[in-house]
């Protein structure tokens, strides 16, 4: 097996806090890891440590054997880490599958002219994520005719097409119904194997749904690691979460 991500020892310090404290973890790559941890945990500073977003003042990062520490977060990118943020970042005046055909043109030249010079091979990719991502249906449609699950789901999708190494995903089922929440575990679970995914998601039910491996932070350290059975009954994790009534009960 290939480790898609190594973090070694990684570390910031915010004044008068250490939000992301020596933290290693390695991820195979195909593997769905999700990322567990209280409010003010490190979770989303972990992440923009993975991005680039924010500069270690500790530690390393490995994507495959390629260290990107502290790279600039385009080059990041283009190493293959990518992210999904909560703001939505589609075009709003294009339909679906246009909004596919951008995202998944890195040049461009092409994107200018939408859609023409559009491999059959991309094409067919397209298609395929849309199947993925329950998209199909409205891939005519204007993007800003979508609901709001809809809208994540052409995000994750736009995220997918651009086949990165390792994709991040900071609580992808924020204000979501139950039903999407639902719905967005299945479209996850239907991404493992094919890619490297790092999500950070609350929802207990999402969480059981999709969980393989577990890595639960707190106070900017990893506190377990495990599956979901070994993780709910860790000790340090209940007494981590006595005062927010439990792992299993509510979001954290
Ligand atoms: N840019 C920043 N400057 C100062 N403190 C920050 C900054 N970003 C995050 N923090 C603090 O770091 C801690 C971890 O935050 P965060 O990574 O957002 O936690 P989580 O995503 O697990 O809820 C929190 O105490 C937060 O207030
Ligand atoms: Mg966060």
């Amino acid at each position: 097996m290939n480790v898609a991500l190594t973090i070694d020892g990684i570390g910031v310090s915010f004044p008068g806090l250490k939000a992301v404290d020596g933290v290693s973890m390695l991820i195979q790559q195909g593997e769905l890891r999700v990322l567990l941890g209280a409010n003010g945990a490190g979770k989303t500073t972990l992440m923009d440590l993975i991005s680039g977003k924010t500069r270690s003042t500790e530690g390393r990062v490995f994507l495959f054997d390629t260290e990107i520490t502290n790279w600039e977060p385009h080059r990041i990118a283009r190493a293959g880490v990518g992210r999904k943020f909560q703001i939505p970042s589609v075009f709003r005046d294009f339909t679906v599958r246009g909004n596919l055909d951008v995202a998944s043109c890195s040049d461009p030249r092409v994107r200018a002219n939408l859609g023409i010079g559009i491999s059959r091979a991309r094409r067919a990719r397209i298609n395929e994520v849309l199947e993925l991502t329950g998209l199909a249906d409205v891939a005519d449609e204007q993007a800003a005719s979508l609901s709001h699950g809809q809208t994540q789901w052409l995000e994750l999708a736009m995220l997918i097409v651009q086949d990165p190494k390792l994709i991040l995903l900071d609580e992808p089922t924020a204000g979501m119904t139950q039903a999407e929440t639902h719905k967005t575990a299945e479209i996850v679970k239907g991404l493992r194997g094919q890619h490297t995914i790092l999500v950070v998601e609350h929802d207990m039910a999402f969480v059981r749904e999709i969980a393989e491996t577990i890595t639960v932070m707190h106070l900017g350290k990893v506190l377990a690691e495990g599956d979901i059975t070994a993780i709910e009954n860790n000790a340090d994790v209940r007494r981590a979460y006595l005062g927010s009534h439990g792992i299993g009960v509510e979001a954290a």
